[in-house]
């Protein structure tokens, strides 16, 4: 069958949404795990978020905006650093990064995974305790190396021999001792509510458990002894939400582990366990905890220790979207709403794929709500879309909004805060919207708005 022009997503003309979307009792009505911890309706009908109307925030700084519950990334950074209390906790700044969220991260006292010398940048503009850094990536340029060292991060994440080679080198010439971690790649891939423990490693990033490489690189590193290796890292994937994955590839780690010190007498301090940790895109998806993740994780890596002969390591997460990806929600404003005759009602909204490419991209799932006002209508099955260009530029792929959706509509769209405004481009000119942080009936604009001034300064003609 030939593909449709615009993807996969849109070929599926005709359909009445997914299995699992439910007509809504009451369309007005927040699924909780949805949305970030202050958010409510309030009594004129309209969303407010730490203390402020969703429709003041549009009059105030135009749609379309992310808007950010402080209150809320604050508790989720606190929830995961008391469940984890012991271990390291990194927030990881590619799912969206800027210096308020740095300084937000520094404070609650949690470490920062950074993967790029951009990245770098901002942490360190924001005052970022270097020490608390971890710096990742398959192919850092010399540069961004040179400027770790010079920086004094606290951990680079090893992912290649050329890469050991480097390092080893500008340490050797500056006389240094960074402390390093080894990627091991295990064979587990997470996506979602399944993992799948597999013997080849095909992806780019560390080095192969199976092949024998991981341990290649951690007895040259060891060998070599210009680096500190403090211990080996490994990072299964996405929106996973149970714990078996974490299981099978914490055992592979610790057996690899337990092969170091008996080949080289070097019992390993630290364990980096990565990320994944899922969250709540619709209503089907139902994490767990911070506390009951800390639980099974912990215990995991006690029991496996035990297996395999070895003391406790200190244990680091990178938690990733589980922190700043509920606390995020888009606001939009409706511009045109087009009944397709009997197939589909279409919403379009002033945004679109340039600040949320995850839909089109990974044929990811959204909610949506109609933020500004209450509704009595009927539910109405609908396709939230942006205003680009293309017609694989969708949002909401299917939600229930109230019949009477109409231009001039603010929708809200949450768990944007991960892979969203830190993914976001200019496609067809559009600038990239603001991010809005909202707490105690405050709000103050954290990342401004892009203007056609600042693409047209790009362009030198
Ligand atoms: N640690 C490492 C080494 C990672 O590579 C990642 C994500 C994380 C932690 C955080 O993972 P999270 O829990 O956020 O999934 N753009 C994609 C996600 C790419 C993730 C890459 N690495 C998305 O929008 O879903």
């Amino acid at each position: 069958m030939r593909a449709h022009e615009a993807g996969a997503l849109h070929g599926d003309l005709g359909s009445r949404g997914p299995a699992w979307l439910r007509t809504p009792e009451d369309v007005n009505a927040l699924v909780p795990q949805l949305w970030a911890r202050t958010v409510t309706r309030a009594d004129d009908g309209a969303l407010t978020v730490g203390g402020r109307s969703v429709r003041d925030l549009a009059a105030e700084y135009g749609t379309p905006a992310y808007v950010l519950d402080e209150a809320d990334l604050r508790a989720r950074c606190r929830d995961f650093a008391a469940a984890f209390a012991g271990a390291d906790v990194y927030y990881a700044g590619k799912s969206f990064l800027c210096k308020a969220v740095v300084r937000i991260v520094a404070q609650e006292g949690l470490f920062l995974d950074v993967c790029t010398g951009g990245e770098l940048a901002v942490a360190l503009a924001a005052g970022f305790p270097p020490e608390r850094l971890g710096l990742h990536g398959n192919n850092k340029s010399v540069a961004e190396l040179t400027r770790a060292l010079d920086a004094g991060v606290g951990r680079i994440v090893l992912d290649s021999f050329h890469e050991i080679d480097r390092l080893t080198a500008l340490a050797r010439e500056r006389g240094v001792r960074p402390a390093v971690l080894i990627r091991v790649t295990v064979g587990v891939e997470a996506h979602t509510h399944e993992f799948i423990a597999t013997a080849h490693e095909d992806q780019k990033f560390g080095f192969s458990l199976a092949g024998g490489a991981a341990f290649e690189a951690a007895v040259r590193v060891l060998d070599e002894g210009v680096l500190d290796l403090r211990g080996l890292h490994s990072h299964i994937g996405s929106q996973i939400f149970d714990t078996s994955g974490f299981e099978v590839a914490a055992r592979r780690v610790l057996e690899l582990q337990a092969q170091i010190r008996d080949a080289r007498g070097v019992e390993l301090e630290e364990l980096d366990l990565g990320g994944g940790f899922g969250i709540a895109y619709t209503t089907q998806d139902d994490p767990s905890p911070a506390s009951d993740l800390a639980k099974r994780i912990n215990k995991i890596v006690e029991s496996e220790c035990e297996l395999a002969g070895l003391r406790v390591p200190k244990l680091s997460v990178e938690p990733g979207r589980a922190i700043v990806g509920p606390a995020v929600f888009t606001l939009y404003e409706v511009g045109t709403v087009k009944d397709v005759d009997g197939i589909r009602t279409y919403v379009s909204v002033d945004g679109g794929m340039s600040d949320n490419i995850r839909t089109a991209l990974y044929d990811a799932s959204y909610s949506a709500t109609v933020a500004g006002r209450v509704s009595a209508a009927e539910p109405l099955l609908a396709r939230v879309v942006g205003k680009h260009c293309e017609s694989g530029d969708i949002l909401v792929k299917d939600e229930f909004l109230p019949a009477d959706v109409q231009p001039g509509d603010l929708l809200a769209v949450p768990g944007t805060g991960a892979y969203c405004r830190s993914m976001a481009s200019n496609y067809n000119h559009v600038p990239r919207p603001p991010v809005i942080a909202v707490r105690d009936g405050e709000s103050r604009v954290i990342v401004r708005r892009e203007t056609e001034a600042d693409l047209l300064s790009l362009d030198v003609g």
